[in-house]
Formats: C-alpha cells, sequence, structure tokens
C-alpha cells in the first residue's frame, strides 16, 4: 500500500529517536520512499549516518550551509505523507505556535500533505495540561495520531508515553495514504514501446523507455488507486501495482482489452507500434538471404479497442509528435478520447527516456492547455488532477 508514497519523516530529540531507524527500514520495506529531516536535538540521540545509509540520501537538520538553499521547501513540495517519530513535548508546542525554528517545524509548515505523529515522552510530560490541550489542537488540525503505548520508560518507570510500535506507526501512514485523492479508483495505465518480431532474434521497436507510464501508474498508486500497469518497457520502475508484461502490440491488446470490466480510467502512455511484420520468420534470417523488403501489416488499435468497448472507461490517450502539436487536437476527436496528452518529443527536454517531459492536454471540444517543462513524476500529478477535475471528483 505504500509502494511509490514519498514520506518526509521527522524525528526529535527523545530517546526514542532510536527506533525512528526500524520505522524508516519499515517504511522502505513496505515500498515507501523515505526522507529524513531530524531536529539539532534529534542528532545528541541517533547519528545522523543511520538515516543516510537506510534511506540513501543525507537527513535534513540545517536550514543553511547545506546543498539545497531551501531545504524545509523542497522536502514539504516533495512529501505524500509527513510522520513525526518520535514526537517530543517540545516539538508538539512548536507545531501548535507555528514556531519555525528548525528544518522540520519549517517543513511541516510550508507542505500541505497530511501529517502522522507519534508522540514519546515520560508519563508525566504527556499528561501535563500543556501537552493535552498542544494535541487536541493538532488533532483539530487533522492530524493523525498514533498515541504513545504504556511501557518501560527510559530510566525504569513504567506508565504511558512510551512510543507506539513501528508497524502501528506504518498501518497509521497506509491508513492516511489510502484516503487519496485517487482512493478507490480502478485504473490500467500501458507504458513502453510493443516490440515486433521479425524473427527470433530481430525486431521492429521505437524508442519509448515507459518513464512516462511507470510515473503515472505510481502517482495513481500513491494517490490511492488500485493500478494494473500494461508494460513493454524491460524493467517497470514501479512496486505496488499489479505489473501485466508483454511484447508485441497484440499482446498489449489482450492483455487491456480483457481488463476493462470494473477499470474507471484507462490511461494509454504506451508507444504501441502501427505495423507489425506481417510474417515472423521461425529461424534466424541470414545476411546472405536475407530479404530486402519486409511486407507490414497494421496492429490492432489498442485505443480505440478501448473507446469502442462496452466498458468504456474515462480514457486518457498520448500522442508523441515530432515538431507542431497541430495535429494533436484533430487526434483527440477523432480517437474518442476525454483526455489527450501530446508532447513534442524532438523537443529539449521530452524526448524518450528523459526524465521530464512538456506536455498540452487536448480536450474533446478542441481547447487545449499547455502545461510547462516538468519532472515525468510531476507532468502525471497533473495528469491525475486532471483527470479528477474531467470527472467531476474534486
Ligand atoms: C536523556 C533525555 C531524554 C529525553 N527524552 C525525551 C522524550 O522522550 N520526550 C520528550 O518530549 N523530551 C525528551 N527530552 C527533552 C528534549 O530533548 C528537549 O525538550 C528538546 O528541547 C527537544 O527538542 P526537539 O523537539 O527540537 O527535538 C529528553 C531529554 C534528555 C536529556
Amino acid at each position: 500500500m505504500l509502494a511509490g508514497r514519498r514520506i518526509v519523516l521527522g524525528v526529535t530529540g527523545g530517546v526514542a529517536a532510536y527506533k525512528a531507524a526500524y520505522l524508516t527500514r519499515r517504511l522502505i520495506e513496505h515500498g515507501a520512499s523515505v526522507r529524513v529531516v531530524m531536529t539539532p536535538t534529534a542528532t545528541r540521540f541517533v547519528g545522523e549516518a543511520t538515516f543516510a545509509a537506510l534511506t540513501g540520501s543525507d537527513p535534513v537538520v540545517e536550514m543553511f550551509g547545506g546543498s539545497d538553499p531551501s531545504p524545509h521547501t523542497t522536502l514539504a513540495a516533495w512529501a505524500d505523507v509527513i510522520v513525526i517519530a518520535p514526537a517530543t513535548a517540545s516539538t508538539i508546542a512548536k507545531l501548535v505556535s507555528g514556531e519555525s525554528s528548525n528544518a522540520l517545524i519549517a517543513t511541516v509548515l510550508a507542505s500541505t500533505a497530511p501529517v502522522v505523529i507519534a508522540p514519546a515522552m515520560h508519563t508525566e510530560m504527556w499528561e501535563h495540561a500543556a501537552t493535552r490541550k498542544n494535541m487536541a489542537t493538532l488533532q483539530g488540525r487533522g492530524y493523525e495520531v498514533v498515541p504513545p503505548e504504556v511501557g518501560e520508560l527510559a530510566g525504569g518507570d513504567v506508565g504511558v508515553g512510551r512510543l507506539a510500535d513501528p508497524d502501528a506507526i506504518v498501518e497509521a501512514v497506509t491508513h492516511v495514504v489510502a484516503d487519496g485523492p485517487l482512493a478507490g479508483l480502478a485504473v490500467i495505465v500501458t507504458a513502453g514501446g510493443t516490440r515486433e518480431a521479425i524473427d527470433p532474434v530481430r525486431f521492429i521497436g521505437n524508442r519509448s523507455s515507459g518513464k512516462m507510464g511507470n510515473a503515472i501508474a505510481r502517482v495513481a498508486a500513491a494517490q490511492g488507486a488500485l493500478v494494473t500497469l500494461v508494460t513493454a518497457a524491460d524493467d517497470p520502475d514501479v512496486s505496488g501495482v499489479v505489473v501485466v508484461s508483454v511484447e508485441s502490440a497484440d499482446e498489449m491488446a489482450e492483455a487491456v482489452w480483457s481488463r476493462l470490466d470494473g477499470c474507471d480510467v484507462a490511461v494509454m502512455a504506451a508507444a504501441v507500434a502501427d505495423f507489425k511484420p506481417a510474417t515472423v520468420d521461425p529461424t534466424k534470417m541470414k545476411r546472405v538471404s536475407g530479404p530486402t523488403s519486409i511486407e507490414l501489416v497494421p496492429t490492432p488499435d489498442v485505443l480505440r479497442g478501448v473507446h469502442e468497448s462496452p466498458d468504456r472507461p474515462f480514457l486518457v490517450g498520448f500522442a508523441a509528435e515530432t515538431g507542431s502539436l497541430e495535429d494533436a487536437a484533430a487526434k483527440a476527436k477523432r480517437k474518442g478520447v476525454d483526455l489527450l496528452v501530446a508532447n513534442d518529443v524532438a523537443s529539449e527536454g521530452s524526448g524518450f527516456g528523459s526524465d521530464t517531459n512538456e506536455v498540452t492536454f487536448f480536450y474533446p471540444d478542441g481547447t487545449s492547455k499547455g502545461m510547462p517543462l516538468l519532472d515525468k513524476d510531476d507532468v502525471a500529478r497533473a495528469l491525475w488532477k486532471e483527470v479528477q477535475t474531467l470527472r467531476g471528483m474534486d
């Protein structure tokens, strides 16, 4: 359920900070990407190197002096969810007042992501009127609270205040994520470029990497959708979605068309071959006897098949153009899609294999909306926002 989710984990200065290392590991095991932000006091309890080793990136501790001139806004924009575990009484008070004096508080204030908070402290601190009032305020703001447990505390005392079990925190995060804007939506995404066999070793292919389709699948899953990715790409960089690997246009058509029952949205981002060899040589063709030409026949039109299906879902098509996008408006009408995403694959930053894309949305009524050059993940987010708006899900 956490596959593809981007979690900012805030660690504060309490004894239980060492348990945040195990929590990081559990979140990653559940498929999440984790970045850590520590209060300066937290570094007195657990080393930055531990989180760097677990997550693959240095935790943010200081607001100034690092490679990122604005780490708190970077983290804030990146996060799907912010988790603060353990949360000290001090951090809880600062969150209430909005005292943005360290990178963690600044990140929370700069973000619109949901917040999961797991307090840990001595019983007296937890039961103090100030903490109780502060917790009530945060709950009133919609924070998901994972309350501390009863148990042995640092110093040998026994009482309420021990950090909740990391798996209970993972469960709370999963619960928050399942409430995403696409929760419960059944989605099919196609990705990659199909390969049309000439003989057992050769094929006609294209330069599609599958990155755009993968991003669309990943973001949809992160926002709560149930995603099936039908892909012709070699290594789909996704988890937490059902992956159906195919090779040819025929296989992709069959895989998609047979899964339309119950599908709410289909996003056809794959580069499907328009033609395939009329015959496939059963043995490797030899240079000496090889043909000088290959007869081609049309492949099935996957998009049209979805459009004409009695189970037709909300349909998003992709158009990879080179040069002008003029044809895309006509294509949006001709193909019967609800939304066409067109891009100029010859332009800088938008080519196959690139991590960025500059797309234009075309609507069936002939209107369009251009988007700036964005990361493919951000294009995917914009696409799903558009789908929500067009389907009246906002
Ligand atoms: C040994 C030790 C253990 C502490 N454990 C906790 C704790 O579990 N919970 C808590 O709220 N404060 C605890 N504190 C106090 C916090 O470290 C202190 O309030 C600090 O200002 C918190 O800063 P931060 O919230 O910015 O990380 C502890 C202090 C010490 C010296």
